[in-house]
């Protein structure tokens, strides 16, 4: 994956400093604004410096991973975007642990009043929307699963066995072909989109990339277990029904079963996630450690307050008669999907 374009001062340094051997970077300057989800250039800084833990960047030496001034930025910039999110998302109610898997469906119907982003793609988008959208989550979905991976270490008894009963459906049951990953990356050829890892990192805005790095922050610290457990909880119970519009809507624009898959998958497979997420891993969670059961609800809200902020964004982009990408995205090659010729959303 190729470094991103700049988008402000801290990318820029970022992407100067990186194609270089590792060194002591200089601080940077004092930020003076209140740190916002959709500042372009928080979030991209921080999707750089969590990538080093992923898949790293062409031309970027892996030894950057772990220099200590690299790691001092990451953590001011988590700062801030722990700061964004304290302001956007309010802090649910804290159940009796007993009552966590309730309270989680209850979060999940409170947040359920958004725009459906699901229902718009399902009988109206056309394909150059549809397409935006795949790109949208390619970001995401190309690395399906390895933000919640980060917990397995860090957990015991039911709610470890839960987790991984998860990880091991997401990455295919042992079988490469069959990754939600490369399910994905199946969706992403049938529409005549490049389906390399981190193709289009520069076309999504921070909105998206904010989806990504909350996933990460929650990962990579083992304070925020909690919040980890309860995202992927809330992605879990709310993808089943979403993913079925999803495919219905790329039947309805010509999509074949191979690019209709990895929706497909998900409609049965997350109804059964769902269940050993609310109950066996969040559940499981706050019955033995009690005190992350605060968390757990905060992480669940997290990714339902994102999920809605960016299906704002792409909803209102798109009434507006505007691309919900900051950069447009290349015609379909000859045989996605069908329907070709169809315009950019
Ligand atoms: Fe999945
Ligand atoms: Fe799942």
């Amino acid at each position: 994956m190729q470094l991103p374009e700049p988008r402000g001062p801290v990318t820029a340094r970022l992407v100067e400093e990186l194609v270089r051997p590792p060194r002591p970077l200089d601080a940077p300057p004092p930020w003076s604004a209140e740190p916002a989800v959709d500042d372009e250039d928080l979030q991209l800084a921080l999707f750089v410096c969590y990538e080093m833990h992923y898949q790293g960047f062409d031309g970027v030496d892996d030894g950057w991973e772990w220099e200590p001034s690299l790691l001092g930025l990451r953590g001011r910039l988590e700062e801030r975007l722990e700061r964004a999110l304290a302001r956007t998302v309010p802090r649910p109610p804290v159940p009796a642990p007993r009552d966590v898997p309730r309270a989680l469906a209850a979060l999940v119907e409170e947040y359920d009043d958004g725009p459906s982003l699901s229902a718009f793609l399902r009988s109206r988008a056309d394909l150059g929307r549809f397409r935006e959208f795949v790109v949208h989550r390619s970001i995401y979905q190309l690395k399906e699963a390895d933000p919640h991976t980060w917990a397995i270490p860090r957990l015991l008894g039911r709610p470890k066995a839960a987790l991984v009963e998860i990880q091991a459906d997401e990455y295919g049951g042992g079988r490469p072909g069959r990754m939600h990953a490369e399910l994905f990356r199946a969706t992403m050829r049938g529409l005549g989109l490049d389906d390399s890892y981190g193709a289009h990192l520069d076309r999504v805005p921070a909105v998206t990339l904010a989806i990504s790095t909350t996933m990460s922050l929650f990962g990579l610290h083992r304070r925020r277990r909690g919040a980890l457990a309860g995202h992927l909880a809330a992605f879990e119970m709310t993808s089943s029904q979403p993913n079925l519009r999803y495919s219905q809507g790329l039947r309805r624009l010509g999509g074949d079963a191979a690019a209709r898959r990895y929706y497909d998958e998900h409609v049965q497979a997350d109804a059964v996630h769902e269940q050993i997420a609310a109950h066996d891993l969040c559940g499981g969670l706050a019955a033995g450690q009690p005190h992350l059961t605060g968390d757990i609800l905060y992480g669940a809200a997290c990714a339902l307050a994102l999920d809605r902020l960016f299906a704002r964004h792409v909803l209102d982009r798109w009434r507006q008669g505007l691309p919900s990408l900051r950069s447009p995205l290349p015609d379909a090659v000859a045989g996605a999907a069908s329907g070709a010729g169809a315009g950019r959303g």
